[in-house]
């Protein structure tokens, strides 16, 4: 290192370390993710993470291989978690991180823990029954704090959702078609 490249180098970092200062103060606030934009990432996790469960799990060991049952008594029955209930598991563990909380949740719940508790839930559920490509949101207090909510539509995709809930004894409702609005998937994100 020669002594006259030394001012050159020190201005260099002088003005990178004020652009970092300008950019973080101005830019970067706006610069974030919007929360929509963060609950639909999350959302996605959710519904991939249950379609391969459902699928490469589910289908492959209880369908085609024939080698285990996927039943809701699966620690009695030593079988294997309904999806749904693998995303309940799923959620308990990661709102043990005192973050975001999501639920799978249905006005026509076969488990009575899954149905609205909330206005919004309830609000939510009706308004993506009528909109099923839509997605529902609103920003909610709960305890004191203050939650970026979004309700996702969850649809009968498969023949399989239809019969299972139809034929199920504690299903309120027996007449799910394909394609019809089963539920929804709930995404609350803590604003502060
Ligand atoms: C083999 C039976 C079975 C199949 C197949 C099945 N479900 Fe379920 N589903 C259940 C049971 C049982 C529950 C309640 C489990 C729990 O949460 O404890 C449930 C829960 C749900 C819930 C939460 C509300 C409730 O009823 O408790 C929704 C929404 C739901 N399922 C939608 C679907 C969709 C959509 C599909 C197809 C992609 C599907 N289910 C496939 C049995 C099934």
């Amino acid at each position: 290192m020669n002594d006259r490249a030394m001012p050159w180098r020190w201005t260099c970092g002088v003005v990178a370390l004020l652009c970092g200062v300008a950019c973080a103060r101005g830019g970067g606030a706006n610069a974030g993710v919007p929360p929509e934009k963060v609950a639909d990432f999350v959302h996605a996790v959710i519904a991939a993470d249950r379609a391969t469960y459902a699928e490469e799990v589910v289908h492959r060991l209880q369908d085609v291989e024939k080698v285990v049952r996927a039943t809701e008594q699966f620690r009695e029955e030593k079988g294997l978690p309904l999806p749904s209930q693998m995303l309940r598991m799923g959620a308990q563990r990661a709102a043990k991180s005192g973050g975001f909380r999501y639920a799978l949740i249905s006005a026509w719940a076969i488990n009575k823990a899954n149905m609205p508790r909330t206005d919004f839930e309830t609000r939510g559920l009706a308004a993506v029954a009528q909109a099923p490509d839509a997605v529902y949101r609103s920003t909610e207090e709960v305890g004191g704090k203050r939650y970026f909510m979004s309700l996702y539509p969850d649809v009968a995709v498969s023949e399989a959702c239809v019969s299972c809930h139809n034929g199920h004894a504690e299903s309120p409702r027996k007449d799910f078609k394909l394609n019809d609005v089963m539920g929804g998937v709930v995404v609350a994100l803590p604003l502060e």
